[in-house]
């Protein structure tokens, strides 16, 4: 694709940068909109994150995403934060205003909620109990996209007991903690399994939790997208659950970026899902 002089730019910070598929899924929006503009990868190491966070727009960026280890730093840098990045303590987009100041703002919550009403058509969350699996940061976004849909309670199983803790004081009442050891008793009368572990990704262990206490009703998803089918999926699928992967979230909660940076709303389809796995 051709750049011109005036192309609109953005791109993703991150130490290291280069397993990013942000540039990939970016890029194949851009190229789909015949926009002239650019996403770049910005290998940015972690004491260089103010410097270069301040530089966006004297680079002239329109703004950038935030990945591993900058997401929960980027907090402390920008001008203003959105309520959900606040809440979950992490930051995944930043945007340059008109003025040259910063907004940061979380899309992780939204676009996980977004994977799960594409992935599981008709699915009501209000009113609903959900079983996390974790409790880092993406266990943080999951939660506060589960309470803003209105579920009426999570109970959180996570292997320390001490992060399960902390989401507890972060989010009573609706989360409540179950021990890691009950975790599979915990699923009795669940409306949603999430895993919002590393657990079952590639080259890691698979998530130990037998589903027998799950009601067929309910439905299972993961934030693992490598491989796309999880054995926690293939096994929820295997007994009648609806069962959404985690590719979506990535795709989804990179929307509101690309809107504010570039001026088109995209849209995640199959097609943009076999682009980004073929990466
Ligand atoms: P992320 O930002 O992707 O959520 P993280 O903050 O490092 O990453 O959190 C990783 C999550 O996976 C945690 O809930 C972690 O459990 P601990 O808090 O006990 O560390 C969980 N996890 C990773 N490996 C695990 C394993 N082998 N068994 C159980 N849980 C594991």
């Amino acid at each position: 694709m051709t750049i011109s002089g005036k192309a609109k730019l953005a791109g993703v910070m991150g130490w290291p940068v280069g397993h990013s598929r942000s540039p990939r899924l970016h890029g194949y929006w851009l190229e789909q909109h015949g926009i002239d503009g650019a996403y770049v990868p910005l290998a940015v190491r972690p004491d260089d994150l103010a410097a270069a966070l301040r530089a966006l727009p004297k680079l002239g960026f329109r703004g950038c995403n935030l990945t591993v280890p900058h997401k929960e730093a980027a907090l402390a840098v920008v001008d203003r934060v959105d309520a959900a990045a606040r809440r979950i303590g992490a930051m995944n987009t930043v945007v340059v205003e008109a003025d040259g100041t910063l907004s940061g703002s979380n899309t992780d919550a939204p676009g996980f909620i977004a994977n799960l009403r594409q992935g599981a058509p008709g699915l009501d969350l209000a009113g609903k109990t959900a079983v996390v699996i974790g409790a880092g940061g993406a266990a943080r976004a999951v939660v506060v996209g589960l309470i803003d849909a209105g579920v009426a309670g999570i109970r959180l199983a996570n292997r320390s007991a001490e992060r399960t803790q902390a989401l507890v004081e972060a989010f009573a009442p609706v989360v409540g903690a179950v021990a890691w050891d009950a975790r599979a008793q915990a699923l009795a009368g669940a409306d949603l399994l999430v895993n919002t572990t590393s657990l079952g990704m590639v080259g890691e262990p698979a998530l130990d939790l037998p589903l027998d206490a799950l009601p067929a009703t309910a439905t299972v998803t993961d934030i693992v997208y490598a491989p796309l089918e999880t054995a926690l999926l293939a096994a929820a699928r295997a007994r009648g659950n609806v069962a959404v992967d985690g590719l979506g979230m990535l795709l989804h909660q990179a929307v509101p970026g690309f809107a504010a940076w570039f001026g088109t709303t995209p849209t995640v389809t199959a097609e943009l899902r076999a682009h980004v796995l073929g990466a």
